[in-house]
């Protein structure tokens, strides 16, 4: 697929480009195109090393506005408080045949410890207010629990559950489609885009388990894994 990938200079962006460039073309975008050309050449490298011969896909920097141009997903990977924004001034590039994906994880730190704090009038999660900016166009909320750290490292495996909410169904499909495409992750569906929610907010849980009890970079995984029986 085409996949644009918003703020995709920081470390989510680059995550997300080493594991999909195997399979798919990446457009990542910046307020830079210098900025953005830089990466995508950072990334190129180190793509070519790592996947050699299988390698399919490419990966490209521009300004964010030509990156969504390209693009059959859109990836939003700005930080929160930049989120309403930088999509403000962005949507009109859109087009109705789009997927747009949210990770943005709404949290802020008090006293060394992170909170969740929604966005909007409403107490609305990250995704429903992306929504609401870009609509009718489908937003998927997704990949929020996924550390930046372990996609970055990218010969990393681990066996990680990731949460997907949205209210069309073929969106959602083709998300989980690309989060399954990265080893061992396993999308799952947990229903409307109003849970997202609870998603995001499982974020500043797992930083605070992490600051609380010496753990890097934790993740979730539902259990029991294996399928239900009919
Ligand atoms: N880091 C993680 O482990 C992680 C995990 C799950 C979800 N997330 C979510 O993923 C998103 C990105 O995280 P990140 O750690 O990659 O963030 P980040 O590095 O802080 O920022 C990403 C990019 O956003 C752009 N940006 C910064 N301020 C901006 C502004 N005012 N207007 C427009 N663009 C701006 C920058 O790109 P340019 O300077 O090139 O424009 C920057 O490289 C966040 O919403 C976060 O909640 C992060």
């Amino acid at each position: 697929m085409k996949i644009c990938i918003l703020g995709g200079t920081g470390s989510m962006g680059t995550g997300l480009t080493s594991r999909w460039v195997l399979n798919h073309d990446i457009f990542i975008g910046s307020r830079s195109l210098g900025k953005a050309q830089g990466i995508a050449q950072r990334l190129r490298r180190l793509a070519q090393g790592f996947y050699q011969s299988e390698q399919k896909g490419s990966v490209t920097g521009l300004e964010n506005r030509d990156a969504i141009g390209e693009a059959e997903v859109v990836v939003v990977c700005f930080p929160p408080k930049a989120t309403v924004p930088a999509l403000f001034d962005l949507k009109d590039h859109f087009s109705g045949d789009q997927i747009i994906v949210s990770t943005v994880v709404p949290m802020t730190r008090r006293n060394k410890l992170y909170y969740f704090s929604s966005m909007g009038e409403g107490e609305k999660s990250a995704a429903e207010v992306v929504q609401e900016l870009v609509a009718p166009i489908p937003v998927v909320s997704a990949m929020q629990t996924v550390p930046a750290a372990y996609l970055n490292n990218i010969d990393a495996i681990l066996n990680l559950d990731v949460l997907v909410a949205g209210d069309d169904e073929v969106s959602v499909a083709v998300v989980s489609r690309l989060i399954r495409g990265i080893p061992n992750l396993r999308p799952l569906k947990v229903g409307p885009l109003v849970n997202s929610k609870f998603i995001e907010a499982i974020t500043p849980l797992l930083l605070n388990a992490a600051i609380l009890n010496g753990l890097h970079d934790p993740s979730i995984r539902i259990v029991p894994w294996f399928p239900t029986p009919e």
